[in-house]
């Protein structure tokens, strides 16, 4: 039903786009709340006045001049904000399939399931995503079939394969010996690193992602080792920053995380096992962190029905409620917190959950949806244009209906979705 509603939105977009190709698209938006996320205020009967994928203007109704010919949407019964960010997801992985099975998988299925997973995020809300790890460069094919308009999806920022170390949790370590078999992103030393990141350029990578400690998904990786060395980490992150690309390590363990840290990465993923040092390291080099908070409880509920490696279901016993305490704490210390869900982990769509966790954890509903927008914006790059209402800014909006600094779980509700000026979800306003 949702999924029906979605692509009958997106093509009907398509088609009225593609007849009046020489004629400016003009919507007026009637919010009946605006969260201007920066503030924090919820200001009441707001126009939004959109034109082809940007917002025009933005204001009280009684100041803004509504254009001629516009398509009015009714949200005066609802409260819109910016269209929210998640800035770790696997578009291209499919929650369900695990461990084994995963080997039957070829990537340019993973491609066509992005597909799929992208309509899902976008009707959830999520009008960007940061796609941090896909094999085959299947999220850059994803992010160009969505940016062509042939697929409904968030915008992306992708990193193509992740790198990292020879058995490391960005390796893939199902196949014994004999296949030979290692993942795209696999490099060992400096150079290597070095040449690894350029490849990653070269089939237009947005983002690095590395390695830099073992996972809970992979097999035979120990959380708490670090992998590559302070020097492999180091020339990661010169040789991403000299090409202008930032750089997003994966890292559970404190040790690795330290290293990835004074490496100078731009982001620290999971961030799960902190320390002082690391929480101060993490300060002092204005690193941001991107941690995962709510897909412990998949994991651990759900993780063996759909075929999770028993090794990782152990694994995530360990490590979930020590990440959400030093969540807890890093948030407390000042440390700069930005919305990531590793969705692909868990089912695609279900990214809001995580905005309860992070008030459960120590935030406010305004932190968490500020974690969301105009935090996520900066973190990929995005500022005034990404997780923003004002002019100037990519017309990406949502609404909800119920009011959420009240209660945050109103974002696992979104109602109405509008990207690029495009609308892509409407239960809310009335409009047909
Ligand atoms: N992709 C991550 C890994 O395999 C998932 C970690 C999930 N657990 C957590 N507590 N955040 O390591």
């Amino acid at each position: 039903m949702l999924k029906a509603r979605i692509r009958i939105a997106f093509f009907i977009t398509l088609l009225v786009g593609g007849s009046a190709l020489a004629q400016d698209r003009v919507t007026v938006i009637r919010a009946g709340q605006l969260l201007d996320v920066t503030s924090g205020n919820l200001l009441s009967d707001q126009l939004i006045v959109v034109r082809n994928d940007v917002i025009e203007a933005v204001g009280d109704a009684s100041r803004i001049r509504i254009p001629n010919g516009a398509i009015e949407v009714d949200l005066s019964a609802a409260t819109v904000l910016p269209g929210l960010i998640d800035a770790h997801v696997h578009l291209t992985s499919d929650a369900t399939v695990n461990g084994y099975d995963s080997l039957a998988r070829s990537s340019i299925r993973d491609a066509i399931y992005g597909t799929y997973s992208a309509g899902q995020t976008l009707a959830a809300g999520f009008t960007t995503v940061r796609n941090l790890g896909a094999s085959q460069y299947g999220d850059v094919a994803l992010r160009d079939g969505i940016n062509d308009g042939e697929v409904a999806g968030p915008r992306m920022l992708v990193s193509g394969p992740s790198l990292g170390i020879t058995g490391g949790h960005c390796d893939s370590n199902l196949l014994p010996a004999e296949y030979d078999f290692n993942a795209g992103g696999v490099a060992d030393g400096p150079w290597a690193v070095r040449q690894k990141v350029r490849e990653n350029v070269k089939y237009a990578a947005d983002v690095i992602k590395f390695c830099a400690t073992g996972g809970v998904m992979s097999k035979g990786t120990t959380l708490g080792a670090q992998q590559f060395t302070q020097e492999e980490m180091n020339a990661i992150v010169d040789e991403a920053h000299a090409l202008g690309l930032k750089v997003a390590a994966h890292g559970h363990g404190t040790d690795g995380i330290k290293s990835a840290i004074r490496a100078g990465v731009d982001s620290v993923e999971h961030a799960s096992i902190l320390d002082e040092e690391a929480i101060q390291l993490a300060l002092e080099n204005n690193t941001t962190l991107v941690m995962d908070v709510y897909v412990s409880d998949y994991i651990l509920e759900t993780g063996a029905e759909v075929g999770m490696l028993e090794e990782s279901l152990a694994k995530e016993r360990e490590v979930g409620a020590i990440q959400r305490e030093s969540f807890r704490r890093a948030h407390e210390a000042g440390v700069n917190i930005v919305f990531g869900s590793d969705a692909g982990v868990y089912p695609h769509g279900l990214n809001g959950r995580q905005f309860a966790r992070m008030v459960e954890f120590g935030m406010t509903p305004l932190e968490a949806i500020q974690a969301a927008t105009v935090k996520a914006a900066v973190l990929l790059g995005l500022e005034n244009q990404a997780g923003i209402l004002s002019e100037g800014a990519y017309a990406d909006l949502i609404a909800v209906a119920g009011d959420p600094l009240d209660n945050v779980a109103e974002l696992e509700a979104v109602g109405f979705v509008m990207k690029g000026g495009e609308v892509f979800l409407d239960e809310l306003s009335g409009n047909d």
